[in-house]
């Protein structure tokens, strides 16, 4: 008799969110469609001939340590340049120590929630948010508490008025979890303010902030910002970052810089989970960051970036139905559209890929509901002329369903 399958999973792993842009993804690999629904960056940005350069010679010079087992904390002279780099970019790292390095910055969300998160603890979040992080609070089972964004990033005014509301009924957030910088979802960026007053809030308080920051290193506009952990004075930013989108994700490469208690048990959980990130990757990107390779491809990723994102700012303005609104994303690979009431993104999708265009409908990135009129379009990925068709198919389909 074949067994119950089901029956032997673990609740934990029943619990475990389905994403609905990894299911989308599936069947449009399968066909001809244009995908505006996933978040790759352009491969045309990948510096393959140097990344061949330098595979060769790690190989070559470094063999017997880049295929070797790593420290789990990640390779010694990796961080050592992580926090060079770092520091150049305004992000002060003491010692490398206070550096993680993790398998892509998905693995640092991870590691943080089980790090400092008991079921039932509170985690503020943007709304909407990065789904992979709502996913992995619901995995660790804290209660999430969702503040609205505007043009300006989050809204501490109203962030403010739930600490205070929280505070009455003798609680508080342990955690913040923010994208400060070209949001993920949504596209905006906090204002300075905003980052002032956050960071006074989380003082008064007493709550932890993670800053996850993969998008600011390519802007498309001159912007007034600083990173939080720069203008954190009382060690409350945990700060994350990755290599996916400045170098390549296939490297799967992030990291988390922190004070050295809370990194020391982040090792702990890695330690049980994969025993390090791969040493090879390490080594490629190490020298990478140490020739400047990377600082020479910004250039390069925010004209093609930039160009894209003018194209589908433009489709949108064109095709889209009166009445709807989105971002000017200064950065990031995404923007986010809210049309008028009385569509539903979730259900028109099927309809859209039988159209041969996909997206994600934004409710998937509200944690308690809502966003049935809103959808993320990506940028980076699809070329140019691809991103004009898919708008002016879409656009064509919300206005008849509006009509
Ligand atoms: C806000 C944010 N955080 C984290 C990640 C995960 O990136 P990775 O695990 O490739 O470093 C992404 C990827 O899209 C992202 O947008």
């Amino acid at each position: 008799m074949q067994p119950s399958y089901h029956d032997f999973i673990s609740e934990p792993a029943k619990r475990m969110p389905r994403s609905d842009i990894r299911e989308i993804l599936r069947v449009v690999e399968k066909g001809n469609v244009i995908s505006l629904a996933g978040g790759l960056p352009d491969p045309r940005v990948f510096p393959l001939e140097e990344l061949e350069e330098i595979s060769r010679e790690v190989l070559l010079k470094h063999g017997d340590k880049a295929l070797q087992y790593s420290p789990t904390r990640g390779i010694r002279l990796f961080r050592e340049i992580l926090a060079e780099y770092m520091g150049k970019r305004g992000i002060p790292v003491s010692d490398p120590d206070e550096i993680i390095v993790t398998v892509g910055s998905q693995q640092a969300i991870y590691l943080t929630a089980l790090t400092l998160l008991n079921p039932g603890d509170i985690v503020v979040v943007e709304s909407p948010g990065y789904l992979a992080a709502l996913n992995v609070f619901k995995i660790v089972r804290a209660e999430m508490v969702g503040i609205p964004l505007d043009e300006d990033g989050m809204d501490t005014n109203i962030l403010e008025d739930k600490l205070r509301s929280l505070s009455s009924q003798g609680r508080k957030p342990k955690l913040l979890y923010t994208v400060p910088t070209a949001q993920n979802p949504s596209g905006v960026t906090m204002s300075m303010e905003r980052r002032k007053h956050l960071l006074e809030l989380a003082s008064q308080y007493d709550f932890l902030i993670v800053e996850d920051d993969p998008y600011s290193y390519f802007l498309y506009e001159p912007v007034d910002f600083k990173p939080l952990k720069q203008m954190d004075k009382e060690g409350r930013v945990i700060y994350l970052s990755t290599a996916s989108k400045i170098l390549a994700p296939g490297l799967r490469l992030g990291w988390a810089i922190g004070p050295r208690e809370i990194i020391d048990y982040m090792e702990l959980a890695k330690q049980n989970m994969d025993l390090h990130t791969p040493s090879l990757s390490q080594y490629i990107a190490g020298e990478a960051f140490r020739r400047g390779i990377i600082d020479k491809n910004i250039p390069r990723i925010v004209s093609l970036y930039k160009e894209k994102r003018d194209v589908m700012l433009k489709a949108l303005e064109e095709y889209f139905p009166e009445g709807s609104k989105w971002v000017k994303p200064i950065g990031g690979f995404f923007t986010f559209v809210y049309l008028p009431r009385g569509v539903d993104t979730k259900k028109l999708l099927p309809e859209a890929v039988d159209r041969g265009v996909a997206y994600v409908p934004g409710r998937n990135f509200f944690p308690h509901g809502g966003g049935e009129n809103t959808l993320r379009l990506n940028f980076s990925f699809p070329p140019a002329e691809k991103i004009e068709e898919g708008i002016r198919i879409l656009g064509k389909l919300f206005k008849e369903k509006l009509a």
